[in-house]
């Protein structure tokens, strides 16, 4: 199975904070807002991972991330000239996804629980039809809300409806069988112009072959998208990393932990960061120590 990480778009409700640079570049407290998307892929043992971002944008990822080869993962880039919609993903990352399988995840979701490297393995070996993730909200109106029957079946799948027909918003993390690309070529464009990833959904509906994985109680989904909503998961990744110990969305320490890295490579990581507490974390966990 193949990533696919969408970083593109404005961010005009964190304007002024995404004039000059990218909101997926933003710290999430002590690391990029990327890096929580990424873990999803890493977790769910994806190694091939493609970078969607704005042409202007892109730059700043490939310093970030560079090739991969530091997290025993290979990162591609490409860019999305314009922000068409989310299923766009899938026409500019044809090539990347050949014939294989793909998950794609929206460059600002952040999703942590216990057992989440499970569940992601869990929706990865899936051969055929669509793995959704669904979490209980109550601002539904603001996201793609799925209706399910008795049987956890998905009915329906409306983007942002104004009348919800439940409280189950569909998070950004979604899993597909090859057959995506061919259904993200031929389905039309909204009213607002975009390529819906809800549209893209309700085709493995009405085929019947879309899973919904509903996040159970203690799971957290964060929003960055308003100035409140972004500082409120900073502080999350804040309270849960200095509560435990141990943190959040670290690339090197799950490269580390999935055996993509040993632990000669991780200790190199921590050195070079071995001045902020992150770095020191990555040397402990290196040693054996966390
Ligand atoms: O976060 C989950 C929600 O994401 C889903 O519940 C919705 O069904 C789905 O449509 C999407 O809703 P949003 O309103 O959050 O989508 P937004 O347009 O804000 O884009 C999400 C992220 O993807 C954002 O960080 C920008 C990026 N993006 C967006 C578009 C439209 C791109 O990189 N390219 C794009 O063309």
């Amino acid at each position: 199975m193949r990533g696919i990480v969408l970083a593109g778009g404005t961010a005009t409700r964190l304007y002024p904070a995404t004039l000059g640079v990218s909101k997926q570049l933003l710290p999430i407290y002590n690391k990029p807002m990327v890096y929580y998307p990424i873990s999803l892929l890493m977790l769910a043992g994806i190694r091939e991972i493609l970078i969607i971002s704005t042409p202007h944008d892109l730059p700043g990822f490939e310093r970030l991330l560079g090739t991969g080869e530091q997290l025993g993962v290979r990162f591609s880039y490409a860019a999305q000239p314009k922000p068409g919609g989310l299923a766009e993903a899938f026409i500019v990352g044809k090539d990347f996804i050949g014939s294989d399988s793909v998950c794609l995840v929206l460059g600002d979701n952040i999703v942590h629980g216990a057992n989440l490297a499970k569940l992601l393995q869990d929706a990865a070996h899936q051969r055929e039809g669509c793995t959704l993730f669904g979490y209980r909200v109550t601002d539904p109106q603001r996201y793609g809300v799925a209706e399910l029957d008795a049987n956890n079946t998905i009915l329906s799948i409306e983007e942002k409806p104004k009348a919800p027909k439940s409280n189950l918003a569909v998070i950004g993390l979604y899993f597909y069988d090859n057959s995506v690309v061919e259904i993200a070529s031929t389905i039309p464009r909204s009213a607002r112009g975009e390529l819906e990833i809800t549209d893209v959904n309700n085709v493995y509906v009405q085929r019947g072959t879309a899973r919904m994985q509903v996040f159970s109680r203690g799971y957290a989904w964060l929003d960055t998208g308003t100035h409140d909503s972004f500082l409120d998961a900073a502080n999350f990744v804040q309270v849960i990393e200095r509560r435990t110990g141990e943190l959040i969305a670290s690339l090197e320490e799950i490269a580390f932990r999935m055996k993509y890295i040993t632990a000669a490579q991780l200790a190199e990581r921590g050195e070079a960061m071995k001045q902020t507490d992150y770095g020191q974390y990555l040397l402990a966990v290196a040693r054996g120590d966390a």
